[in-house]
């Protein structure tokens, strides 16, 4: 099995791991292939959308937890730098194929890997907005 080595740079270098103990969203997701779970922290404020003007909710902090393999925690690292700035309709938008492209490819076998983070992700965002 072959990582690109954006995924080898992610995984052994992971950005963005460890808890938010005030987090304002908390999302978790298990695989139930492989029996792995992740869980997402999410520290959300409020911003003033300088077009708009309207008020919108910004990702401020990101955090993983996981007892996931090389590639989820790859990802996880790869999602975190990406939505951290983004609203919560944008990083909703957050697509797998996006986040594979980021890290350059992973292998098929791993695919259902990059869901894990992305569904932790929805299920805090989705908490937050009740
Ligand atoms: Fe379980 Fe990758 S094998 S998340």
């Amino acid at each position: 099995m072959l990582y690109s080595k954006k995924v080898l740079k992610h995984f052994q270098n992971p950005h963005n791991q460890g808890v938010i103990k005030d987090a304002d969203a908390v999302g978790e997701a298990g695989n139930l292939k492989c029996g792995d779970i992740m869980k997402i922290y999410l520290k959300i404020k409020k911003q003033e959308n300088k077009k708009t003007k309207k008020q919108e909710n910004v990702i401020k902090d990101i955090k993983f937890e996981t007892l996931g393999c090389a590639a989820a925690i790859a990802v996880s690292s790869a999602l975190t730098d990406m939505v951290k700035g983004m609203t919560l309709d944008e990083a909703m938008g957050l697509t797998k194929d996006k986040i594979v492209e980021e890290l350059d490819g992973l292998p098929p076998i791993k695919i259902h890997c990059s869901m894990l983070g992305l569904e932790a992700l929805r299920k805090a965002i989705s908490e937050y907005k009740g």
